[in-house]
């Protein structure tokens, strides 16, 4: 078995915390088993990881840079508005939010420092679309593609510094994240105690509890990957993930519901309630119903 990916997230980890990176060296091989492997990326196949609600590791990219993948290009390209980003900013054991300029991101991604990580900032699929080549990703997706669902696309920059940890959180349909540089550990299960609040990045200010890796390994389900250039991640809208920077990153993640995904999301929210619907945007499930059997 191959060994240097998880050597190195216990190398990287125990620099940055020496608790949670002791921890996993001394689950050894409990956790390398719970590594998700690289695949390279196939159509039909990641439609039928959508249809089953499995997590995917993919090698190369479906979505690479149209021009260049210089990390720093990328991130100007994905922060081009004059519009506020939403920063988490990593204070000790808690974390806040608070809106910065995009220059004022830019400098602080470029500096890596002080300890952040963007979200919630939408630049749309069609920007998305001048600067990589998005169709595998956006092509079916119900949420890019359908009139009563464009307002409520979320395809947005992922940046972080080295260091930032995310709270236990679900976001609402499936996810894809695809690297152009950096490094990120995802934690990730499918189990729902693990998850102390259903979403947290709504709230302004977020207790963050440390990564305790005896508990993650003990979860049923429980995976978790390394996304790094070139990489791409697919999470099922059903695990709930924790992610650390390992190396400061860019990339861009979107959400999808597919026609393989739109049936066990509608169910979902269903039962559950959908986060955007919550957040103001009413309509979502029953458009997304509407535009699934429009298009089955
Ligand atoms: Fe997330």
């Amino acid at each position: 078995m191959d060994h240097w990916p998880t050597a190195r997230v216990v190398d990287a980890l125990c620099e940055l915390d020496p608790e949670m990176g002791g921890q996993l060296a001394k689950a050894g091989q409990a956790f390398a088993k719970k590594r998700l492997r690289r695949e390279r990326f196939a159509q039909d196949e990641w439609l039928s990881a959508q249809r089953r609600a499995v997590p995917k590791l993919y090698s190369d990219s479906p979505t690479p840079p149209r021009r260049s993948a210089d990390p720093l290009r990328c991130a100007r390209a994905l922060l081009s508005s004059d519009e506020p980003v939403a920063v988490l900013q990593d204070l000790g054991e808690r974390v806040r939010r608070s809106d910065w300029a995009p220059e004022r991101v830019l400098a602080a991604w470029e500096a890596n420092d002080p300890v952040f990580g963007i979200t919630d900032h939408s630049v749309g699929g069609a920007v998305l679309n001048q600067h990589f080549r998005m169709e595998t990703v956006l092509a079916g997706n119900f949420l890019s593609h359908t009139d009563s669902l464009h307002r409520f696309e979320v395809c947005g920059p992922v940046m972080a510094t080295r260091g930032h940890l995310t709270d236990a959180h679900m976001d609402d349909p499936d996810i894809w994240n695809s690297c152009v540089s950096g490094a990120k550990v995802w934690f990730m299960t499918d189990s729902r105690e693990w998850s102390r609040e259903y979403q947290v990045s709504v709230r302004q200010i977020v207790e963050v509890e440390p990564l305790d890796a005896e508990t993650f390994l003990s979860l049923p389900g429980s995976r978790w990957a390394v996304v790094t250039d070139g990489a791409a991640l697919y999470c099922p809208n059903t695990y709930v993930h924790r992610v650390v920077t390992l190396e400061r990153y860019v990339g861009f993640g979107t959400f999808c519901a597919t026609r393989e995904s739109a049936a066990r999301l509608l169910r979902f929210w269903r039962e559950h309630g959908s986060l955007f619907e919550a957040d103001g945007s009413p309509g979502l499930i029953d458009g997304l119903d509407e535009a699934f059997r429009e298009a089955a």
